[in-house]
C-alpha cells in the first residue's frame, strides 16, 4: 500500500530534506585526502543532531553508522570506518534524517580532487538518470515510467544499472511501498498521485551490473571491481509536478 502524505506531512519531510541536503554539503566540504570515513560520520551525526534531527540509518536493523560512505567499487551501505581518503577516490555518501517523525533520504557521489575521465562520466550519468526519473514524477504517470527513465539515460552512456537494489517510498518509515527499480518497461505499475513521496536512487556501474555483499554484512561491491556511483533524492508528487525535498544549494 502506497501511503499518500498530506500537505503538512510533505512540509515536515521538506524540513527533514533541508537537513539532509545541508549534511551532504558539510560532508562533501570536509572529504579530503587523509580524512577518514568515520570522521565524516561523526561530523554528520553532530550536525544532524544540532538541527533537531536524528540519523535515520543509525540502529536500522543494527546498522552502526549515521551515514553510509561507499568508496570506489563499493556501491552502497559502506559502514564508515578507519579508511582514509586518497586523491582521486570516488565516494558515495548517503544520508537519512528523521525530523518530527518523518524521514528524508538522499545520496551524492563525488571525487576527492580531480576525477578520472571514467569517474566523471559515471557520476554525470548517475545524475542524468536521477534527473530524468524526477521529471517523470508527475500525477498520472506510472511508476514504470520513473524506472525506465533511469535505465534509458544510464545505458545510453554505456553504464550498467544495478538490478538487485531499488529505491523506495518514504515517509514515517524510511522504506515504504513502492519499491522503485532503476530499470524496466514504461507504462506499467502503480499510477502516481499527489502526496506520494519517492526516494529514487540509481546505483550504476562502470562495468557489469552484478554486485556482491561484503564480509561485514552491509557493504555491497561490484563483482568485477569496477567503479560504482549512487545518487538519490526524496521527491514528492504534487499537483504542480515533482517537488524535490532534498535539493542542495
Ligand atoms: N538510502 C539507503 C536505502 O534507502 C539507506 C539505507 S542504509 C541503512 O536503503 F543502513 F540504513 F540500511
Ligand atoms: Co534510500
Amino acid at each position: 500500500m502506497i501511503v499518500r502524505k498530506t500537505d503538512a506531512e510533505v512540509e515536515t519531510m521538506a524540513r527533514a530534506g533541508r537537513v539532509v541536503a545541508a549534511t551532504l554539503d558539510l560532508v562533501e566540504e570536509h572529504a579530503a585526502p587523509g580524512v577518514t570515513l568515520s570522521e565524516l560520520d561523526r561530523l554528520a551525526e553532530e550536525f544532524i543532531g544540532s538541527h533537531g534531527g536524528t540519523p535515520t540509518f543509525k540502529g536500522y536493523r543494527g546498522y552502526p553508522g549515521s551515514i553510509c560512505a561507499s568508496p570506489n567499487a563499493m556501491v552502497v551501505h559502506g559502514i564508515p570506518g578507519p579508511y582514509a581518503l586518497e586523491p582521486g577516490d570516488l565516494l558515495s555518501i548517503d544520508v537519512g534524517v528523521t525530523l518530527d517523525g518523518y524521514v528524508a533520504d538522499s545520496a551524492i557521489t563525488f571525487t576527492i580532487g580531480e576525477p578520472s575521465p571514467q569517474a566523471a562520466g559515471l557520476i554525470s550519468a548517475c545524475y542524468e538518470g536521477l534527473e530524468a526519473a524526477i521529471d517523470q514524477c508527475r500525477a498520472g504517470n506510472r511508476l514504470g515510467d520513473v524506472s525506465h527513465a533511469v535505465q534509458t539515460a544510464v545505458e545510453a552512456r554505456g553504464f550498467g544499472v544495478v538490478r538487485s537494489l531499488v529505491g523506495h517510498g518514504v515517509g514515517r518509515n524510511m522504506h515504504e511501498d513502492p519499491q522503485i527499480p532503476n530499470y524496466g518497461p514504461p507504462g506499467r505499475g502503480p499510477k502516481l498521485a499527489p502526496g506520494m513521496v519517492l526516494a529514487i536512487e540509481p546505483m550504476i556501474t562502470a562495468g557489469s551490473y552484478d554486485v556482491e555483499a561484503g564480509d561485514d554484512g552491509w557493504a555491497v561491491y561490484t563483482r568485477d571491481g569496477s567503479l560504482a556511483a549512487h545518487c538519490e533524492h526524496t521527491v514528492a508528487i504534487t499537483d504542480n509536478g515533482p517537488r524535490v525535498l532534498t535539493r542542495r544549494g
